[in-house]
């Protein structure tokens, strides 16, 4: 029998779509019932995102010391070696010729404080003074950029063109805390054990240590259900909770399902930027894989998989790949837990006790997966899913169910 002409062409022009990047709905920047984003906003939150401290040196320089940790002891090969990333559209002519003809020591932490004078550490704002002549490194403080933005390595590994919303999984947030003096010595081996890409955004305040791993801030547009658990229904909410009780930020958070409630300084220095902060993130898209990353034509297999005999699509559903709008997950239902041995139920930590559905756009680029990074690869997540759901796919199956992921 001849299949009809439209059937026979649906497979190639579908491969064709995906290839051409056409497949991915989700990617569009315009979501169905989503209100259309001010650019005016837009730009003044990417400015709060990667520039604004919201006065957070009261922690990490009146209480931590990270300003004479810095100037003492952090030369750019050390800071490049935790993870921290250099913006090379910050370095003028002169200091790029510096750094490349090796005029300039990157061994020496007054090239960090130049640095940081120049704006130039991704997520890092340095106050520098001149103190008897020389340039001294008085205030120092954090940003959101710090784990939610990298850079291309297009000048050296480390150092290129910003990269905003990409999780910074080479950042080891943990090591840098521990540096400081001030940290007791049984936290700082809690901060020492985390790794690079991970951070516990609920250690400090509930003394329990399941390091997450850093998620991307972009694709999230038309998700109602911001973090992992779902704690809050809007970016801002987590914006605030970060701000204040993890950056150190001037403002108050307060969160009666967890009984967290926690107010920094006088003066609110992040409840009037966090309508501005929120439409930055939501305009930032997921990346679009690379040409030649996946196989195209596997791809769309894989998408039958995934709708069909994978059942992925009961929960990840709907324009952005999850039902976060609709409902949330008992652990039981979620094959990231339980946890690796010893660690508490991240589920358990939050306000809501369960997990969201995480969205998928943008999956090739942040390995590992699940809020505790336990499928370190998109072969990982489907072996996972196979094993403990039972759905007894074919190797072909779960072959082309990865090539689709990678496809997202
Ligand atoms: C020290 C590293 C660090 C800093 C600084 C940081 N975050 Fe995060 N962020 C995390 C981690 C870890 C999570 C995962 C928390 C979870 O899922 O429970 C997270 C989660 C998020 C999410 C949720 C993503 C999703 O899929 O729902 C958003 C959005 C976000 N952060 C934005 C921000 C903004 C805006 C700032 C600045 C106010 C900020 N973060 C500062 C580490 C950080
Ligand atoms: C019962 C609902 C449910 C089903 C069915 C389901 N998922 Fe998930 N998925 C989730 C939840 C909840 C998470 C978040 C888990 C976490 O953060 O640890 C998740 C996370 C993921 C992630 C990791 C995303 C990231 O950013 O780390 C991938 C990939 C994924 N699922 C793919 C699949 C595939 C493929 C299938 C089908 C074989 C599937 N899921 C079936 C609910 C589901």
């Amino acid at each position: 029998m001849k299949l009809p002409l439209r059937y026979a062409l649906t497979l190639p022009v579908a491969a064709l779509l995906i290839a051409a990047g056409c497949y991915s709905n989700h990617r569009a920047g315009a979501i169905p019932g989503e209100p259309p984003l001010d650019p005016a906003l837009v730009a003044q939150g990417k400015a709060i995102f990667r520039d604004d401290t919201f006065g957070d040196e009261a922690f990490w320089t009146d209480a931590l010391g990270m300003h004479q940790v810095i100037a003492s002891a952090v030369d750019p090969t050390t800071a490049l070696s935790v993870g921290l990333k250099v913006d090379a559209e910050a370095l003028p002519p002169a200091v790029v010729q510096g750094i490349q003809s090796g005029a300039i020591s990157l061994t020496d932490p007054a090239t960090t404080v130049a640095l940081l004078k120049l704006n130039a550490v991704v997520g890092v704002k340095g106050t520098v003074e001149s103190v008897n002549g020389k340039d001294t490194l008085t205030r120092v403080g954090i940003t959101c950029a710090l784990c939610h933005s990298t850079v291309d390595d297009s000048f050296a590994p480390g150092i290129g063109r910003r990269l905003d919303g990409w999780a910074n999984r080479d950042l080891n947030p943990g090591a840098i805390i521990a540096l400081s003096p001030a940290v007791p010595s049984g936290a700082k081996a809690v901060y020492a054990s985390w790794g690079k890409g991970r951070y516990d955004p609920r250690f400090n305040l509930d003394g329990q240590n399941g390091p997450q791993v850093i998620p991307p801030a972009y694709g999230l547009l038309g998700v109602h259900s911001v973090t992992a658990t779902g704690d809050g229904s809007d970016l801002a909410y987590w914006n605030r909770y970060v701000a204040v009780t993890q950056m150190g930020g001037q403002g108050s958070f307060s969160e009666p399902r967890t009984g967290v409630s926690v107010t920094h300084g006088t003066t609110d220095l992040v409840s009037a930027k966090l309508p501005a902060l929120q439409a930055y993130q939501l305009s930032l898209t997921a990346p679009r894989p690379p040409a030649g990353s996946f196989d195209a034509a596997a791809a769309v297999r894989g998408k039958a998989v995934f709708d069909g005999p994978g059942k992925c699509a009961t929960c990840h559903s709907g324009p952005a790949l999850t039902d976060a709008n609709i409902r949330l997950h008992p652990p039981s239902e979620v094959v990231s837990e339980p946890e690796p041995a010893g660690v508490p139920s991240y589920a358990s930590r939050s306000a809501t006790r369960q997990y969201r559905t995480a969205p998928l756009a943008g999956l090739w680029q942040h390995a590992p997966y699940f809020h505790n990074g336990t499928a370190p690869s998109l072969d990982a997540v489907v072996e996972t899913y196979d094993a403990r759901k039972g759905l007894g796919l074919t190797s072909a199956q779960k072959a082309d169910l990865v090539q689709y992921l990678k496809s997202l």
